[in-house]
């Protein structure tokens, strides 16, 4: 077996909650970004690029908080070329422990000639000029060639070149659109560390989009050639197809060492942690036979491949559930079961609550066992991530009745709490939750429109848990509320509730004095 040293050491660039968050629906509100940062830098993540500071407030706030909490991670801020954005990404880093500044410009001739209207002349003093500004905030300044894979070679090793020559400590090579295939991007790699002279005074990053389904593919193939950075994200969230999935890498750089040499010193074991965290604040599902977090990942249901697992592991599985932090599904205690014995599977669950925290998903737990005959540990993850992400709610529902079935029409009556105050209301609707959300906008009102709605069952079971993502948008703003219940009407209308308490603190951040 190969010798991992300083060498073949690769660095992990997250950037979860920057190319991830530009995903379509999967805007974070700052508290989730933070909870999503402090776990990344638990699992030893090198980079964590927190955000693109000018694109708005919520994403200068976001970079800024971030850099106040991150203590080992390098934190990094997104900026274009121009002075603007490069000075607010300064800004926003400015408390950050090891900050960096990625500045980034398009190189392609389709880029240059109908993005951005310029000559390449042009981009190449825009690369000088923001790569020696961005100097003067950090000396940790990485450079991206936007659409690096369809950009002519010589003009590539000339800004490549020109930007370490103007400070930059990384170069980052994105495959913007997911265009290349592994050869050819491994071959770009190395034609860049042949032929920039100043290519070793700067560590070369991988940045590759999924649209063909090839981004890890492709990032390992640029390791091969000599990377030593690769920018991903959990779960493989990012623009359309997504980013390289950072979990694929790093079980594939861990599963095969004898074929490939390289270690990113990440610890897997909270792989599915953060597979979940960033499933469960997105309200995007991970696909049932996704590599590595998908539910039937290690899930051996044929008769030949069970007798073989059963004989020995070895027959069908290259990896170990537990190597990315995958316990057997267990049951938890019952409804005789005590706090202590509680705040214990919390704590192995790996929450750390506050007491006030743990009584009220105690007491919610308690229910929970009244209604449901076997309590799991994801019953028990689904009603704390509903508890967490509730807290501070300013609106909560006390009561809901609803009638449904083939009788119509189906109605509602609930009673929603708003700063300790009851409201009441009825609505009917196409169907059970059409008339819960009437019900509650009879109260809230708002323009917020519905995007997507969508259930999941917590655990197996008719007795299972509803666990309900609501994605709402307003103006521009977008957000996404979850609820969980053993009744789905329930989680409905928590889920619906917590998008509307998520927007009005977006109203509150984005009205005229507030900062
Ligand atoms: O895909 C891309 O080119 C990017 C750059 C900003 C690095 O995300
Ligand atoms: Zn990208």
């Amino acid at each position: 077996m190969s010798q991992i040293s300083e060498h073949n050491a690769v660095k992990i660039f997250d950037t979860t909650l920057r190319d991830g968050e530009q995903s379509p629906g999967a805007s974070m509100t700052l508290e989730e970004k933070l909870k999503i940062a402090h776990l990344l830098e638990d699992m030893g993540v090198d980079i964590i690029e927190a955000g693109f500071p000018i694109a708005s407030n919520g994403d200068f706030e976001a970079v800024n908080e971030v850099a106040k909490v991150i203590t080992h991670a390098v934190v990094c801020g997104l900026a274009r070329a121009g002075a603007k954005d490069i000075e607010r990404a300064g800004a926003a880093l400015k408390p950050a422990a090891r900050p960096r500044i990625h500045t980034f410009i398009s190189t392609s001739p389709v880029h240059m000639k109908h993005k951005l209207q310029m000559e390449p002349g042009e981009v190449m003093d825009a690369v000088i000029s923001s790569v020696t500004l961005a100097r003067k905030y950090t000396d940790d300044v990485e450079w991206s060639a936007e659409d690096a894979t369809r950009t002519d070679h010589d003009f590539l090793c000339q800004t490549v070149e020109a930007a370490i020559k103007a400070g930059a400590t990384t170069i980052n090579i994105p495959d913007t659109v997911g265009y290349t295939v592994p050869q050819e991007y491994g071959a770009l790699i190395a034609m860049l560390k042949n032929r920039v002279p100043n290519i070793d005074k700067a560590v070369i990053s991988t940045h590759c989009h999924n649209d063909l389904g090839l981004a890890v593919a492709n990032s390992i193939a640029g390791i091969a050639a000599g990377a030593r950075q690769i920018e991903c994200t959990i779960n493989g969230l990012g623009e359309r197809a997504g980013n390289a999935a950072m979990e694929e890498i790093v079980m594939t750089l861990r599963t095969r060492r004898d074929a490939l040499p390289y270690d990113t010193g990440l610890d897997a074991t909270k792989i599915i942690q953060a597979s979940k965290l960033v499933s469960t604040v997105t309200g995007f599902p991970v696909q049932y036979n996704k590599a590595i977090v998908g539910k039937n990942a290690f899930a051996h249901e044929s008769g030949i491949h069970q007798d073989g697992m059963l004989k020995n592991n070895e027959t069908y599985e290259i990896m170990t559930p537990e190597s990315i932090g995958l316990s057997e599904s267990s049951l938890v205690m019952g409804k005789h079961s005590g706090r202590h014995a509680f705040r214990e599977k919390i704590a192995e669950l790996g929450y750390e609550l506050g007491d006030n925290a743990i009584e009220d998903a105690f007491r919610r737990f308690k229910d929970l066992a009244d209604k449901k005959k076997e309590v799991f540990d994801e019953d028990i993850e689904a009603l704390v991530d509903d508890e967490v992400f509730r807290g501070g709610d300013r609106m909560k529902v006390t009561r809901l009745n609803v009638v449904a079935g083939t009788e119509g029409p189906q109605q509602a009556d609930l009673t929603l709490e708003i700063d300790g105050e009851a409201h009441e209301s009825s609505a009917t609707g196409d169907g059970p939750v059409d008339a819960v959300f009437n019900a509650i906008k009879n109260i809230c009102g708002g323009a917020a429109r519905l995007k997507l709605y969508q259930v999941h069952a917590v655990t197996q079971g008719t007795d299972a848990q509803a666990g309900v993502s609501v994605h709402l948008e307003e103006d521009g703003r977008s957000v996404v509320g979850r609820g969980a219940d053993t009744d789905t009407m329930v989680a409905s209308a928590r889920a619906y509730v917590n998008a509307l308490n998520k927007l009005h603190l977006k109203r509150q951040k984005s009205a005229p004095g507030a900062r």
